[in-house]
């Protein structure tokens, strides 16, 4: 049993890092033939995030990006993992790539060799051209060709300066935030387009990486996607319960990791979903696609989810989880986020080693795991946030304790670099490891930059 008094080492190999997102941190929306994206429509729509804010500044990283490398560079990490925005690269969502757009990426790329900092891309983190939607979003098959050709266009030009290409971040919360309860852009409330719209990201997914391979075929470079999974548990173990349980995990993880894992869907799944579509938008030949070999899967990780079944159904929509209207969350009284997230550090082993028994052979990598705090500047202009170093440390214990038990866990990403706008939550949640004052853009590193560099740079939790 390890105590928190066990020196607890990491491999030497092992990646360290941190995580960003193109829309919550760039601003500049205008800048260089950028052109709008779903989330500039959404966040200026009134009613949609919490604080009445947008992406339109954000932390400014446009314009700031060689500043934030220097802090990047001061974590102490050797990967950094961050977005592309769609809308700068192709501001229609297609046709030939803006120079002007790939040119800041290529600042960027330059600003992180200096520092010897090694780039993870992720193509995709939710910033759909609006033009696209316009055309029917990823509800729309066409999307996923679109993606392709965009991912495939990227990769062309940047392979040689970037090695590790992620295609999709959380798909789940694209389609089922984005389309199914419209928590997220681009506010649709329609289970069926939600379903249609998981499984064009997924072929969007697969085309990329037959696409990006087909570019480079003697590459090292490794294509992968993140996933955000959750272990599900039944509250109690009623038989309507573990079936709850079972519904859940299936919507959110099964209908993901088969279809790229195993090369199809559960049949359960399409089962369960039977009465919200058929399965006519799942052509032949699919399934293949989505399944093309990946080299590494990502995975976000903040909380446990333990679910009972409800006596009878909710409001339609009332979960996000497509499907379980009459399932609900059974909070398990563990401390919790300024989101609101139970803490459960062990629900990431339990993840992590259900992966490697139901996917082997896949190396993982957790591409985000964080905690949000209201944390506060104290009168000597500093950020203490003990509780987030508790976060930390106690994720960290977790993934160390699945490698133990044969987890080939290959690298840790905090989520997140710096406070920065956190969707429906504008910037009402800070989920950084620096302070950020949106008023000035002055940003201070909080007590838990110092632990993680320090963390990062020895490969040992102290
Ligand atoms: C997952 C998303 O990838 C990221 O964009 C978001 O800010 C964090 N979770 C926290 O909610």
């Amino acid at each position: 049993m390890m105590t928190d008094a066990t020196p607890v080492r990491f491999p030497a190999d092992f990646s360290w890092g941190v995580a960003t997102a193109s829309y919550q941190i760039e601003g500049a929306v205008e800048a260089d033939g950028r052109r709008p994206s779903i989330w500039d429509t959404f966040s200026h729509t009134p009613g949609t995030i919490s604080d009445g804010s947008s992406g339109d500044v954000a932390c400014d990283h446009y314009h700031r990006y060689r500043e934030d490398v220097d802090l990047i560079a001061g974590l102490g990490v050797g990967t950094y993992r961050f977005s592309l925005a769609w809308p700068r690269l192709q501001p229609d969502g297609r046709g030939p790539i803006n120079q002007a757009g790939l040119d800041f990426y290529l600042r960027l790329l330059d600003a992180l060799q200096e520092k010897g900092i090694r780039p993870w891309v992720t193509l995709y983190h939710w910033d759909l051209p609006q033009a696209l939607e316009d055309a029917g979003g990823w509800p729309a098959r066409d999307t996923a060709h679109r993606f392709a050709d965009y991912a495939v266009a990227v990769y062309e030009r940047l392979h040689d300066r970037v090695a590790d290409w992620t295609t999709l971040n959380e798909p789940w919360c694209s389609a089922y935030l984005g389309y199914g309860i419209g928590q997220h852009a681009p506010g649709v409330r329609d289970p069926r387009a939600a379903l249609h719209a998981a499984h064009h990201l997924l072929l969007g997914h697969g085309l990329a990486v037959r696409g990006m391979r087909a570019a480079t075929p003697d590459t090292t470079n490794r294509f992968g996607i993140t996933l955000n999974l959750w272990p599900v548990s039944p509250a109690t173990d009623t038989p309507t319960d573990v079936d709850a349980a079972r519904r859940v995990d299936g919507i959110s993880n099964r209908a993901f990791l088969d279809p790229l894992l195993r090369g199809s869907y559960p049949d359960d799944v399409l089962a369960d979903v039977a009465g919200i579509t058929d399965t006519a938008h799942i052509q032949p030949g699919d399934t293949d696609t989505i399944a093309a070999p990946v080299d590494v899967l990502g995975i976000n990780y903040y909380s446990p989810t333990y679910v009972r079944a409800r006596e009878s159904a909710g409001p339609a929509g009332s979960t996000p989880w497509i499907g379980c209207d009459d399932v609900e969350p059974v909070p398990q009284g563990f401390p919790t986020t300024d989101m609101g997230w139970e803490i459960e550090p062990d629900g990431l082993r339990r993840l992590l080693v259900r992966l490697r028994d139901d996917y082997p052979s896949i190396p993982l990598y957790v591409t985000e795991n964080g905690m949000a705090l209201a944390d506060v500047v104290d009168d000597e202009g500093r950020v203490h946030d003990p509780e987030r170093i508790g976060y930390i440390d106690g994720h960290l214990r977790a993934c160390r304790q699945a490698m133990d038990e044969g987890v080939d866990l290959r690298g840790y990403f905090v989520w997140t670099l710096y406070d920065n706008f956190e969707w429906a939550f504008g910037y009402s949640k800070r989920f950084g490891v620096i302070h950020l004052d949106t008023a000035t853009q002055v940003r201070i590193p909080k007590s838990s930059a110092a632990w993680y560099a320090r963390v990062a740079r020895s490969g040992e939790l102290p």
